[in-house]
């Protein structure tokens, strides 16, 4: 079925200090922990450097050091704010040595030149008001054969669909937070409109999958040089 709904972008960077607190004290773990995990299992490895675009308070590269001790992460975020409340935690997990945290924009990280065996990212997708930069840079920072996991939310196909999925996985949420998720729902991209994204930045091999009434996922490998 198609989509009805039109997309209504969302405020790109996350620097309201009162969104950045309601999203810090938010408990994200579950999706989280099942990101690094996923992470993880699409690279196929023991050991390597990832980035993380758009990382927010880190919980994802934290999780991942982790699950996997082998790895060290390059964090981007372009908040400010976000990345305080990342150092913090990234200090508290004592994980300073394996996870770098750098403020750039995500898509454009032009004097960045390391390649990566890992490219991931969590929600930073439905952000972005033009996404195929983000995709370029996802292209360029991969090593030859480095792997790729976006995960983002869908947008629903109505806004009854919406807000029942606003109901049902943020019942106990702050009305900011619930708020928050309505947007991002909105913002969001179908799985069409990614695949048309990939083919254009000539990332057509990467697969576009649902994986829960709400979540996407992008994974695949870079093409061999
Ligand atoms: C919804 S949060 C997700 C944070 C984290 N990935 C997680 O899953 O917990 C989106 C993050 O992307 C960041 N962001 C938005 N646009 C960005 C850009 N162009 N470059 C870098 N970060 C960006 C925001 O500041 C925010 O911290």
């Amino acid at each position: 079925m198609k989509s009805v709904v039109e997309r209504i972008p969302e405020p790109e960077v996350m620097d309201d200090a009162r969104e950045v607190k309601a999203y810090c004290d938010a408990d994200f773990r579950e999706v989280n922990r099942l990101c690094a995990r996923r992470s993880l299992r699409a690279s196929g490895r023991d050991r390597g450097h990832a980035i993380d675009l758009g990382c927010g308070p880190a919980e994802i590269p934290i999780f991942l050091c982790q699950m996997a001790p082998g790895w060290r992460v390059t964090a981007v975020d372009a908040s400010p704010e976000m990345l305080a409340a990342a150092a913090r935690s990234v200090a508290a997990a004592r994980l300073e040595r394996r996870i770098r945290l750098l403020k750039a924009d995500a898509k454009a990280l032009g004097s960045l030149r390391t390649k990566f065996d890992l490219v991931l990212s969590n929600s930073l997708l439905h952000h972005l008001h033009d996404p195929m930069p983000f995709w370029r840079e996802v292209k360029r920072l991969a090593k030859p054969g480095g792997s790729v996991m976006v995960q983002d939310l869908f947008r629903p196909n109505t806004r009854a669909a919406a807000r029942r999925l606003v109901a049902l996985h943020a019942q106990g949420d702050s009305p900011l937070l619930r708020q928050l998720f309505h947007q991002s729902l909105l913002a969001a991209f179908t799985p069409e409109e990614l695949r048309t994204q990939l083919r254009e930045a000539g990332l057509e091999n990467l697969q576009v999958r649902k994986v829960s009434d709400r979540h996407l996922v992008v994974r695949g490998r870079v093409g061999e040089a």
